[in-house]
This record gives C-alpha cells, sequence and structure tokens, in this order.
C-alpha cells in the first residue's frame, strides 16, 4: 500500500460565524402544489400491529388497514446529516426526505456539488425541503450554532433525528505514520461524530417531549481489520465511533435518545474511488470479499437509515448494524 497522506483534503477549521447560517436551497417556486407520496404520520403506539387489529370493527372493511409503512414515516421532523454533499450521507438524505423530513446537509465546501445540486432541484418540485450548509464537523462551536440554526429555520422547533456521516480516509504504514495525519483522522471520523451527536442531543434535551434518533456512521472497519490495506488510523477512528455509540445510547437512552451506529461495508463512493481507481484489482478483491460477491451501492443505506431514524426502530439502541453483503463473516 502506498505510503501517501490522508485522502481526503483537510477539513478546513471554519471561522466562528453568526448563528444565521446561510442554507444553499433551490429557490424557484414549486412545480407541483401538494405531493403527498410519503405514508404520512407514524400511527399511536397503541394502534400497530396486532394491538391495532384487536381494535379493529371486523365488521368495517374500512378499518382494515395495514400500519407497517407508516411507522417508517419521517413526516414534519427534522434531520441532520454531516457529510451530506454526496456519497452516503447524501443518499440517506433524500431518502429522509422522501420519508417525509425536513433534512440539512452540512459538509465542508462552501457550495453544495452539483450532484446534491440537482438532488435538491428533485425535492424542491416535490415540495419538500433539502438544504445545504456549509460547516465543519470538527468545530465545537460552529456545530452548536448550526444545530441551533436548524431548529429555528425548519420551522418545527424541533431536533428529532442527527446522521454523523462525516468521515475521511487515510493511508499510511503504522511504523511511520505522519502523527498529524493521524490526529487528522481522528479530528473528523471521532471527535468530530462526538460534537455531532452531542450538538444534536443538546437541541433534543431542549425539547419538551424529549426524544430523537441519533445515527453514528462507523464502519465494519470498526470490527475487523481490511486485509492488506494499512488503515491503522481510520480503522482505530471507528472502533472508537462504536464504542462512542454505546455510551452516548447508555446515557441518552433513559431520556428518550436513541443512539445506534451503521457499519457499512465497502460501497462505491468519492472515498473509496480514490483507491479502487489507483488500485483496479481491488474491485475483484473487494467484491470477492463477502458472500454477496459484490460492492454495495450508496442506496442500499435507505432503509436501514430511515429504519434508525423512524419509529419502526423504537426499541433498538446502542446497537451497531452492519451492512456489508457478510464481509465479516469469513
Ligand atoms: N464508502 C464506504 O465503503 C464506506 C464504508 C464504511 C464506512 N464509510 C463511512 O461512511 C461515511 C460517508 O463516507 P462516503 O463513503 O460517503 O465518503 P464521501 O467522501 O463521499 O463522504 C464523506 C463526506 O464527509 C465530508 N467531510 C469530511 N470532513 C468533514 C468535516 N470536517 N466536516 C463536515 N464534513 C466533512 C466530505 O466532504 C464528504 O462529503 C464516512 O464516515 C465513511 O467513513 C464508508
Amino acid at each position: 500500500m502506498a505510503r501517501s497522506a490522508a485522502i481526503r483534503p483537510a477539513p478546513l477549521a471554519s471561522a466562528a460565524r453568526s448563528n444565521n447560517f446561510v442554507t444553499w436551497a433551490p429557490t424557484s417556486e414549486p412545480k407541483l402544489s401538494a405531493v403527498q407520496q410519503n405514508p404520512g404520520p407514524p400511527p399511536p403506539v397503541e394502534n400497530i400491529g396486532v394491538d391495532a387489529v384487536l381494535r379493529q370493527n371486523v365488521n368495517d372493511p374500512e378499518s382494515h388497514t395495514t400500519t407497517i409503512f407508516q411507522e417508517f414515516s419521517l413526516e414534519g421532523q427534522t434531520a441532520v446529516v454531516t457529510g451530506g454533499n454526496g456519497g452516503l450521507g447524501l443518499e440517506m438524505a433524500l431518502a429522509f426526505v422522501e420519508a417525509g423530513a425536513h433534512v440539512y446537509a452540512i459538509d465542508v465546501p462552501e457550495q453544495p456539488s452539483e450532484e446534491f445540486k440537482i438532488v435538491a432541484e428533485h425535492c424542491r418540485i416535490m415540495n419538500r425541503d433539502l438544504k445545504y450548509i456549509s460547516a465543519s464537523v470538527t468545530d465545537d462551536k460552529e456545530m452548536n450554532d448550526v444545530m441551533a440554526f436548524v431548529v429555528k429555520d425548519s420551522g418545527t422547533d424541533s431536533m428529532d433525528i442527527c446522521v454523523a456521516a462525516a468521515g475521511i480516509l487515510g493511508t499510511a504504514d503504522a511504523l511511520d505514520y505522519p502523527v498529524d495525519d493521524f490526529k487528522r483522522i481522528f479530528d473528523v471520523n471521532t471527535t468530530g461524530v462526538f460534537i455531532t451527536a452531542r450538538s444534536a442531543a443538546i437541541q433534543m434535551h431542549k425539547q419538551k417531549n424529549v426524544s430523537g434518533s441519533i445515527i453514528l456512521i462507523a464502519s465494519m472497519s470498526g470490527s475487523i481489520v481490511n486485509r492488506d490495506h494499512h488503515w491503522v488510523a481510520y480503522n482505530a477512528s471507528k472502533s472508537a465511533v462504536l464504542q462512542m455509540g454505546r455510551n452516548l445510547a447508555a446515557e441518552w437512552g433513559p431520556k428518550g435518545i436513541r443512539v445506534n451506529c451503521i457499519s457499512p461495508g465497502h460501497i462505491r463512493t468519492r472515498m473509496t474511488s480514490v483507491y479502487l481507481d489507483a488500485n483496479p484489482h481491488l474491485l475483484v478483491k473487494w467484491s470477492t470479499s463477502n458472500p454477496l460477491g459484490r460492492l454495495g451501492r450508496s442506496s442500499e443505506m435507505r432503509g436501514v437509515a430511515v429504519w434508525l431514524a423512524s419509529s419502526a426502530s423504537s426499541f433498538c439502541n446502542g446497537s451497531d448494524i452492519v451492512v456489508s453483503g457478510g464481509h465479516q463473516i469469513w
């Protein structure tokens, strides 16, 4: 493995800003008036599944309805997704929008990517919110200000869902890993995840009915070592995220805030394309490292993210959901 420095550009520590963040969102009037494609608000807990069936009037055909898709609804909720300018973050952001949430993507560049703009325009046409805020997860004050801003700007006065997906990858032999690169990876992948989760949780704790779902994007590399890849900083930073998830789940669970991790396997995004393009043999190596015989698609994060964000996973706390095609079972 080449002894290159961290692959993602250094996140710029943004200068302190006022609480009025500039959001990027398409501006024209929606083309469609009222598109309702999501399943509406989730049903009350006592009216789900078998209990709902037992309560219904057997003689009234109208009362024979299904509740499963409503449990996945994020109708009217407010969500933030760090690293949402592309890759897995943007996929999860779009899935949340489709499930009914007001979504804010947070990422480093001052302006969103072309990919983001096209997706946000798609959301605008459907009369839904996908906004972009430039900020760094490494800046505690900035993230606190962003979360407070989002609560106000969303018009919901709430913070319901937070996904900490911002991350960087780097490689170097452990014997001469540049310490500054090592620290930079921990700064974004571990401390940045903590700053993100805490700044969202501060807002969730302010709500009258404290509640929320926080999803930390770890990696299968937090639990296994990727064979032949010298990723000691990245892998250790992701192990730390897994343990952080358990600690935060224990501290905030009693208040009604659930914290879970997702551990993706190999998925082609900008992060992994750097390796795959420079080392074409890795496509076969990574694909044959799991029983499904392929890389994952970013869109395969949609279901698990919406499930963890929604009331469909209401008893899931402190878990790590591995989405790897089974990479780690061999
Ligand atoms: N792609 C995979 O195979 C894979 C596998 C396991 C885990 N992951 C994890 O999934 C997450 C998303 O990665 P991806 O594959 O979509 O890569 P990606 O590079 O497309 O996305 C990562 C995003 O994080 C942003 N970012 C970096 N530093 C930041 C900072 N300081 N503040 C805010 N944003 C910052 C980047 O600008 C980028 O948009 C990462 O945490 C990554 O470690 C990815």
